[in-house]
């Protein structure tokens, strides 16, 4: 999976190391294993910046980059018992040519090596309260660096955090990172798909229907296209559990006439997907869950609209919520007579209980994706407003500017609790829909509509 394409992450260590200055040095590692219990750890998953900087999959390794491009992998050495038990390992010897680093060293070699290569440097670079436990590494390095200054040895004097350029290049996806994030999308659509039609399926041959059954649909599909992981915890809540926001996949028996909220998606070699859709479990929409279904969606029109370079990564949420507060307005779940007009309920925030997240967050390596959502260029353009509920005081800050190649989701939902002003037809439900999106030019490229979104498109397919 890592040493197919060396390429694009020369080019990015390449790119990275032009941002250090002269005399920096960056120190990354992987992600620690995590044992669940004696012999039983965590299914591994490396660190998002060491893959983006190295393709490189096993754990215990390390990469130090220097400003001049010149870079030296740690890595596990080889070691045949341990590989009778583990699995395979690159090995220093092959890794130079299957990486394109320019120096490969055993991992036991670490603390070795790296006071060497921080010896005479200006400034150490190194991803800040990421890795429990670097800081203090850093430390041991400085000091060994330091023993030797009264032999003439400089010790940097900079510590400076990694995570600031490397968040903003991975914040635009170059070409290989959105080709295997459509793939990945691909791949989770079609779980979808298959999670609504098993429901109505098993539902209509009057079977038992849980929460896990569904789940089960999701991890085999994703499973079965060579996916690694889900990317996060599916959620698959059925009736008023779509109203928890992270409620879990869990027991619960899918019943006829409810809706079902399924939040999931594939990580695929390092990419995350992440779609959200809301069905009925037998197929058919009834006529509040179809009026409350087609005002969410509405509101994504909105945002998806308002989504294309140039942009502010605000402009889809708020595009969204002027569309949600008319909805609630005219479907009864807020009254003109307590709320005023859309524009009241948007000043004080009366959609809220509706809908109480964001529209968006960056999608790559990580669900949540790394990325500043201020825009670097007008930091200091701020403002301050009170907040209507909290009355706390709150810094807008200038949101970030879209550019092409960025990657959101787009997730807009209503979740109705019951309560003595809000029609009983609408209470327990939830709804949400999220499709991902790669920003272009002139508009956003939608990657996760391989799974129907439009009420009568869902029929069809549960019908089917
Ligand atoms: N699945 C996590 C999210 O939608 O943010
Ligand atoms: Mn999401
Ligand atoms: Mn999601």
């Amino acid at each position: 999976m890592t040493q197919t394409t060396p390429n694009v992450y020369a080019q990015r260590r390449a790119a990275l190391a032009a941002q250090l200055g002269a005399g920096g040095v960056a120190i990354i590692p992987t992600a620690a294993e995590h044992p669940r219990n004696r012999d039983s750890d965590f299914p591994y998953r490396h660190d998002s910046y060491f893959y983006y900087l190295t393709g490189f999959t096993e754990p215990n390794a390390w990469l130090v980059l220097e400003a001049t491009g010149r870079c030296t992998l740690f890595c596990q050495p080889k070691d045949l018992e341990r590989e009778i038990w583990d699995g395979y390992r690159l090995g220093p010897g092959a890794a130079v040519d299957a990486l394109g680093v320019d120096v490969a060293n055993s991992v036991a070699e670490l603390d070795h090596h790296v006071p060497k290569l921080l010896e005479n440097q200006h400034t150490v670079w190194y991803p800040f309260a990421t890795h429990k436990g670097l800081e203090s590494r850093v430390d041991g390095w400085l000091n060994a660096v330091r023993a030797r200054v009264r032999f003439g040895a400089l010790c940097p004097a900079q510590q400076r955090d990694l995570c600031v350029p490397l968040d903003d290049m991975r914040l635009i996806k170059d070409a290989h990172e959105q080709d295997i994030m459509r793939r990945a999308s691909v791949i989770s659509a079609g779980a979808h798909r298959r999670a609504m039609q098993t429901c109505a399926h098993m539902l209509r041959a009057g079977q038992d229907v849980r929460e896990y059954h569904l789940d089960a649909e999701l991890l085999h599909e994703f499973r079965r296209h060579g996916s690694q992981f889900p990317a996060y915890t599916s959620i698959v809540a059925a009736g008023a559990n779509a109203c928890v926001l992270h409620y879990r996949a869990d027991a619960a028996p899918v019943r006829a006439g409810e809706l079902v909220l399924i939040d999931a998606g594939c990580e695929l070699d390092g990419y995350a997907s992440d779609i959200t859709r809301t069905f009925p479990a037998n197929g058919q929409f009834t006529g509040p869950q179809r009026d409350l279904y087609n005002l969410v969606l509405a509101s994504q029109d909105a945002a998806v609209a308002a989504t294309c370079a140039g942009a502010r990564f605000s402009d889809p949420h708020e595009a969204c919520v002027r569309v949600l507060a008319q909805g609630l307005l005219d479907l009864g779940l807020l009254h003109p007579s307590k709320h005023g007009n859309a524009q009241d309920v948007i000043e004080k925030r009366a959609y809220f209980p509706f809908y109480m997240h964001r529209t968006s967050h960056w999608l790559g390596m990580d669900v949540h994706d790394c990325g500043s959502y201020v825009e670097p260029s007008e930091l200091g353009q701020n403002s301050e407003r009170k907040d209507p509920l909290s009355g706390e005081t709150i810094v807008n800050r200038p949101s970030r500017i879209l550019r092409e190649g960025a990657v959101l989701t787009i997730e807009p939902g209503l979740y109705v609790r019951p309560a003595h002003d809000v029609p009983e037809a609408f209470w327990n439900i939830g709804i949400r829909i999220e499709d991902d999106a790669i920003v272009t030019s002139h508009g956003c490229e939608l990657i996760t509509r391989g799974v129907p979104v439009i009420a009568s498109e869902i029929e069809a397919l549960m019908r089917a």
